[in-house]
């Protein structure tokens, strides 16, 4: 099956991770949606890209100085409030799979703490699937967390990052569009690895990606494709 991940939502036509973006992609019958995640002032998981509020709210300033009521006052788009990863994860929960991206610092170790409450309440290991480019915050993640199926994400050293993954007994490698080859995707599923490829938006990219044997892409628009 060829998977279509929601990349921070419908963020085509939506703001970025935003609850808005997540329920668009959600009414367009996503089944996997992807978000990113810091950890604020005030210690809460909150859903941005950037390590700073400056390109996508009205406010200035890095994430990690401000308290959660700090960032709840800024417009994260249209009038959107920055969501933190509960309320993402319980608009998703039973609609589709959740793609937890960890961006900062420390969010490998409290994002292991978070699912744990979550899976003690119910929620089962394949309504999670974690990612990053950050190899401490992985390794960190899987100290406390050995069975949350995870991604490997990468730019360079494609065939290092198949050792790195098999060394965290990760479930993917999801390496960049421009950078992916046939190579590259057959390596990786002799390893038992499944390859997602970020951030394909046009039919002819999804084509070229599905001829290439992978596994799934990352996409703003996943209907277009
Ligand atoms: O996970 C795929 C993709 O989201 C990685 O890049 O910069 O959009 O977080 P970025
Ligand atoms: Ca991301």
């Amino acid at each position: 099956m060829f998977l279509k991940i929601a990349h921070r939502g419908a963020s085509k036509k939506e703001p970025e991770n935003t609850l808005r973006s997540f329920r668009r992609a959600l009414s367009l019958g996503s089944t996997f949606i992807e978000c990113d995640v810091h950890i604020c002032k005030t210690g809460e998981l909150v859903v941005m890209h950037d390590e700073t509020v400056d390109r996508t709210t009205n406010g200035r300033g890095k994430i990690h100085n401000k308290t959660y009521q700090e960032l709840l006052a800024l417009d994260d788009g249209v009038g959107e409030h920055v969501p933190r990863l509960q309320e993402v994860i319980e608009l998703v929960h039973n609609k589709a799979r959740i793609n937890i991206e960890l961006k900062g610092r420390g969010t490998g170790h409290v994002l292991a703490y978070t699912l744990a409450a979550y899976y003690s309440a119910g929620w089962k290991l394949g309504d999670f699937f974690i990612s990053s480019f950050s190899r401490r915050e992985l390794r960190a993640f899987r100290k406390l967390d050995r069975e949350t199926p995870v991604g490997y994400l990468l730019t360079v050293n494609m065939f290092g990052a198949i050792h790195f993954a098999k060394k965290i007994n990760a479930y993917s490698v999801n390496p960049n569009v421009h950078r992916v080859t046939k190579h590259f995707v057959n390596k990786a599923h002799k390893n038992n690895l499944k390859v997602f490829v970020y951030t394909v938006d046009t039919p002819e990219q999804a084509k070229k990606m599905k001829e290439m044997g992978v596994d799934g892409v990352f996409s703003d628009c996943p209907e277009e494709i």
